[in-house]
């Protein structure tokens, strides 16, 4: 079972996932002096980045890498890495190594070993933060998609994966995606969800029926108590 942890008010729940995730981070530079930390897009973890961004912490030590991105360059409107340049990279932590997954070619799935190998060198993750869907998808681990059942292998010795989504309101125009596999999850250190509103706090207690194939509820199964969840109203 996932530790489920639920806030009064987004401010207490950011506060808290802030703290812990400096905590984790600074563990490991004082344990192994790198640490590595996998990061979601979406628009749910803007304020912890925006506090991480501020924190004093050894930063050129440690490497941030995305949980996953859409298959478009990075100056695109929706591409995870220009988010993550606006909100985590600036401030103190500009001086993190940021390994992007988007790399030139019209085809993730051709291009998904290239990406793969360069997220072997960071696997495994001390921490991973993910956010999640409204049609409970986590990553771009996306329901029925073309990918989803290779990337899904908890024993996965691939980092990345290629996705194509079925398009959907979530999913815009943006169907071709890469992923970080369900294997690159099992084996991180801690894994937090970080999600708000009642909505979505509903769409994650149903997946978590072991009934519900979605992926959320997948990997909250193969995950069990590394798995933290974050939630506010
Ligand atoms: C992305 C994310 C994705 C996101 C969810 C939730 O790149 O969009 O990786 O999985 O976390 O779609 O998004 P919101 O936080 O905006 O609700």
């Amino acid at each position: 079972m996932a530790n489920f942890l639920s806030f009064d008010s987004r401010e207490t729940m950011v506060a808290a996932i802030t703290a812990d995730t400096r905590a984790r981070l600074e563990a490991a530079l004082g344990k192994r002096g790198e640490a590595r930390w996998a990061v979601s897009g979406g628009s749910t973890p803007a304020p912890l980045f925006a506090a991480m961004a501020d924190a004093d912490l050894g930063w050129h030590n440690v490497k941030v890498a995305l949980v996953d991105e859409r298959w478009v360059e990075a100056d695109h409107a929706r591409s995870n890495t220009a988010f993550l340049r606006r909100t985590l990279l600036t401030g103190k932590a500009a001086d993190a190594a940021f390994t992007p997954m988007k790399v030139p070619g019209d085809d993730p799935f051709a291009a998904a070993p290239i990406v793969d190998a360069a997220y072997k060198a960071l696997d495994p993750f001390d921490l991973v933060l993910l956010g999640m869907g409204p049609d409970g998808h986590i990553a771009s681990l996306f329901p029925s998609a073309e990918g989803l059942e290779a990337a899904m292998q908890p024993d996965d010795v691939a980092t990345v994966r290629a996705i194509r989504a079925n398009r959907s309101d979530v999913t815009g125009d943006e169907v071709l995606r890469l992923t970080l596999t369900l294997g690159a999850l099992t084996r991180a250190g801690a894994v937090q969800l970080m999600i708000t509103g009642d909505d979505k706090k509903a769409v994650y207690d149903a997946a978590t029926d072991p009934s519900s194939d979605l992926p959320i509820g997948r990997v909250a199964r193969a995950l069990g108590n590394r798995l933290s969840v974050y939630w506010a109203a």
